[in-house]
């Protein structure tokens, strides 16, 4: 029997800024299982090679595996949340040094199989709603339920400065963001691809409830 049949693993994916943590976040509460976010745990790995303060373009595969090894991965109520030399990171990952480095370590094959062995384990013992790029695909391929969540960029960029500003972007602000987007996203491509068998969900012009509300009701019935 594979190692995920008995737990109950919902993976979500979809390209940056579609709403896959924040949607996992909610679908994880309301089935009362945890939210890992595997993004977090690239962002980590990368926010920890920074600190030794040289280039990225001198980045050895060798130096971010060691940087890794200062990450790990820590059950708290709800989620798995990432620490970084035994710390909560969560500020410093979210910083735009680390979402401007982050695809090129995301390219890194050992650091891949780190990242993937890191969630994988998390669902030995835990039943969880995990979120990334190929959790569907790479990590989970046999996952209870697999959501490939999909928006127009634009609408993605709207979310993306509305969450950081707290109001409407202006024009000048939803071009810059969503063509900021759009490189992360031709960046990523490689790793962010929809399973076969994944139900997809369009997410432009419904609710973050509704949206949640869908993949609580499709996990529902395959529990
Ligand atoms: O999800 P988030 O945007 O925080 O992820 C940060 C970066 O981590 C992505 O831009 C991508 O390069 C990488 N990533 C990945 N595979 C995943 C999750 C994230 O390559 N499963």
């Amino acid at each position: 029997m594979s190692p995920f049949e008995g737990t109950l693993v919902v993976t979500i994916d979809g390209p940056a800024a579609s709403g896959k943590s924040s949607t996992a976040r909610q679908v994880a509460t309301r089935l009362g299982v945890r939210h890992v976010d595997s993004g977090s745990l690239y962002r980590a790995v990368t926010a920890a090679r920074l600190q030794l303060g040289d280039p990225p373009e001198l980045w050895t595969e060798r130096s971010v595996l060691d940087a890794a090894a200062r990450v790990t991965l820590v059950p708290g109520e709800t989620t798995f949340e990432p620490r970084l030399d035994g710390t909560t990171c969560e500020s410093a990952i979210r910083g735009e040094d680390v979402t401007g480095v982050v695809s090129l370590v995301a390219k890194m094959a050992h650091v891949r199989a780190w990242v993937n062995a890191t969630v994988r384990a998390t669902s030995a013992a835990h039943e969880i709603v995990v979120d990334g790029r190929d959790m569907g695909t790479a990590v989970f391929p046999e996952a209870r339920l697999k959501v490939w969540l999909v928006a127009a960029p634009e609408e993605r960029a709207r979310r993306r400065v509305l969450q950081r500003t707290g109001r409407a972007p202006t024009a000048v602000e939803l071009a810059t963001e969503t063509a900021d987007l759009e490189a992360r996203d031709r960046r990523d491509r490689e790793q962010t691809q929809p399973a076969p068998d994944a139900v997809w969900i369009e997410t432009t012009g419904i609710s973050q409830d509704e949206q949640v509300g869908r993949v609580v009701a499709l996990a529902e019935q395959r529990r």
